[in-house]
């Protein structure tokens, strides 16, 4: 099984980004050859600060490596790094429409607020594009993402029918492959909107890098519903965030945990709720503490990945320009 996924290299990952998404990357790479891309062409579709995105690289390369992505096992690698998808992005463009992009409930997110279009980049219109080119290149079996990117697998999907049926067999149809648990992990602070880093205030969402204290004090100040026991439910969203948030790192089921949290209370909860997520980040930290010590060995690895995803991704451009008849 072939399995492609990518993160952006966008600032800090928070606890969302993991459950949603890089904790599933780390259990498929035993089910199969994964690609996992650092997908810095996306990132720039809003502004970045040159050194910044440099940095914002390499530490997002050494947090999937503390997550336990094994570079034997998985290619990493460096979405700018393989020319190919820009390349097959373009193409993507000639089939892709006006009216199915702006269908894009991420866009509508991004833009919501903006007046009129003027100030609304083409990149960041055209985005969901270039990323049916990172998944398509590898032809995979699966795409591991969070919730909100669903709608973007079931475009690429659809692109690739076109392709297909417009050109002929090129492009497997790849499947996507949601988390049951933690696939929409919602801001602290807000319960009815995703966790997200470029969310207002960082009391929104925990960061992978957020030490103890802050942890325990962000956690303190989470935003809980009416009532007094700890349950979850239709009414609940701010509890059965937490207690999502709770089973998935502790693997207890959400009636256990609300067995186990009976009559005691929002305080007591919060508090073993902070010490769980204490408790699993620590050694991910470690881990990434040290790797962002040796940039040269992080570059390294992300080399040997852009060498191996560029043979497969080479393969399939090559197929793609015979097929739209483009002279070789
Ligand atoms: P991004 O940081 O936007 O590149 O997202 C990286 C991955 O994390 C994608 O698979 C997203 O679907 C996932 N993700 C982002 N935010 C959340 C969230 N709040 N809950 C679950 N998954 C998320
Ligand atoms: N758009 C994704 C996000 O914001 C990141 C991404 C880019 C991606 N290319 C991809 C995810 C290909 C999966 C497959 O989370």
């Amino acid at each position: 099984m072939t399995i492609l996924s990518g993160i952006q290299p966008s600032g800090v990952l928070h606890l969302g980004n993991y459950l949603g998404a890089l904790k599933q990357f780390i259990a498929l790479q035993n089910e199969g050859h994964a690609y996992y891309c650092i997908v810095d062409l996306h990132a720039i579709t809003v502004p970045q600060e040159p050194e910044q995105l440099r940095q914002n690289t390499l530490s997002l390369a050494a947090m999937y490596l503390a997550a336990g992505l094994d570079p034997q096992k998985s290619t990493l690698f460096v979405q700018s790094h393989v020319k190919e998808h820009a390349e097959l992005g373009w193409i993507l463009n000639t089939i892709a429409t006006m009216g199915e992009l702006e269908r894009m409930t991420q866009f509508k997110d991004k833009t919501s607020g903006v007046k009129g279009q003027g100030s609304v980049t083409v990149g960041l219109f055209d985005y969901p594009v270039l990323m049916a080119a990172d998944i398509l290149l590898y032809q995979p079996h699966i795409v591991p993402v969070g919730e909100d990117q669903q709608q973007h697998v079931e475009l690429t999907r659809e692109l690739a029918k076109r392709f297909n049926h417009r050109f002929g067999e090129t492009f497997r149809i790849p499947e996507v492959r949601l988390q049951k648990e933690g696939a929409r992990i919602m801001g602290l602070d807000n319960p009815n909107k995703k966790m997200s880093k470029s969310a207002s205030s960082p009391n929104n969402y925990i960061a992978l890098t957020d030490d103890a204290e802050t942890i325990k004090k962000k956690i303190a100040k989470a935003v809980t519903d009416s009532g007094t026991e700890v349950i979850s439910g239709k009414d609940k969203p701010a509890l059965t965030n937490l207690l999502t948030i709770m089973s998935v790192l502790s693997s207890k089921s959400i009636p256990q945990l609300e067995k186990h949290f009976a009559g005691k209370g929002y305080a007591a909860f919060k508090k073993e709720l902070a010490e769980t997520v204490i408790e699993s980040l620590a050694p991910l930290q470690n881990e990434y503490q040290k790797l962002m010590g040796t940039p040269q060995t992080l570059k390294k690895i992300l080399e040997d990945g852009a060498h191996r995803a560029r043979s497969v991704a080479t393969k399939t451009m090559e197929q793609a320009r015979e097929k739209i008849g483009l002279l070789k």
